[in-house]
């Protein structure tokens, strides 16, 4: 379904993603990885637009997707978080939504917007400002919200679970398998705890200074050395 082909992304002298290849289908589950810098990010930026590669190709469902817009990604099926959750602070949660919805399917459609909201646990907090009012947990919520408004085939996940307690990162584990499982897409999320990958991911690649490393399952991945060494630090000694 998603097909990257030797990208390389620079930023003036600094490569920040290295001739990377990698393939994914719709179904599978993968966690991306690696040390802060890595190019983890910017990789995203690039599937979902805002980025334009150096060089080499990305296909989404067999079509050429490097020269389209954000929004056409979007319709393609194409779906992301981000980082810093980015609502539109003005807007309430639920204006939000149908802003994320517009965008990435050309509609606003209200009934699935409700069914959303309840989804993620969003829906008593429908009308209170996506800013002031909402906790860390909310707005990562909304973030993933904002997301699967625009119907993708695949999601696109950066850090959604860090900085959650213990027992939100359980449920919003459960309900991205949950998501996953229902609406038959695939996941791709960017997650720097391990034991959280493993739980989650059938599948895990690891980006070290823009390279990918490593790529296969997580049990395995794991204990490679060039991996260990690259979690640990000696790498960037
Ligand atoms: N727009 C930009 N202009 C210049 N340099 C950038 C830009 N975006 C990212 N970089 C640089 O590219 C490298 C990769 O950054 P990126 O944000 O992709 O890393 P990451 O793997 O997501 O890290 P983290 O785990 O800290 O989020 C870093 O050195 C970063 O400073
Ligand atoms: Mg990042």
């Amino acid at each position: 379904m998603l097909e990257i082909r030797d990208i390389t992304i620079r930023f003036g002298g600094l490569t920040a993603v290295n001739q990377v290849n990698f393939q994914m289908q719709a179904n599978e589950v993968v966690g991306l990885v690696g040390p802060n810098g890595a190019g983890k990010t910017t990789l995203f930026n690039a599937i979902s637009g805002l980025v334009r590669p150096s060089s080499g190709q990305i296909t989404f469902q067999g079509r050429d997707i490097l020269k389209m817009p954000q929004y056409q990604r979007a319709r393609l099926g194409i779906g992301r978080s981000f980082q810093i959750p980015q609502p539109m602070h003005e807007l309430t949660v639920r204006e939000n939504l149908i802003v994320a919805q517009r965008f990435g399917t050309g509609t606003v459609d209200p009934e699935k917007l409700e069914e959303l909201l309840q989804l993620m646990s969003l829906d008593r907090k429908a009308h209170a400002a996506a800013a002031k009012d909402l906790a860390l947990t909310e707005l990562k919520a909304l973030e993933v919200a904002k997301a699967l408004a625009t119907e993708p085939q695949m999601l696109l996940l950066d850090e959604v679970l860090a900085g959650l307690e213990v027992n939100g990162k359980a449920l919003f584990m459960k309900l991205l398998k949950t998501i996953q499982q229902s609406r038959g897409i695939g996941i791709l999320i960017i997650e720097h705890d391990i034991e959280t990958i493993m739980r989650l991911c059938d599948r895990v690649c690891v980006l070290d200074f823009g390279q990918l490393i490593a790529d296969g399952k997580p049990d395995t991945v794991f204990k490679l050395p060039e991996v260990i060494r690259s979690y640990t630090g000696e790498a960037h000694a």
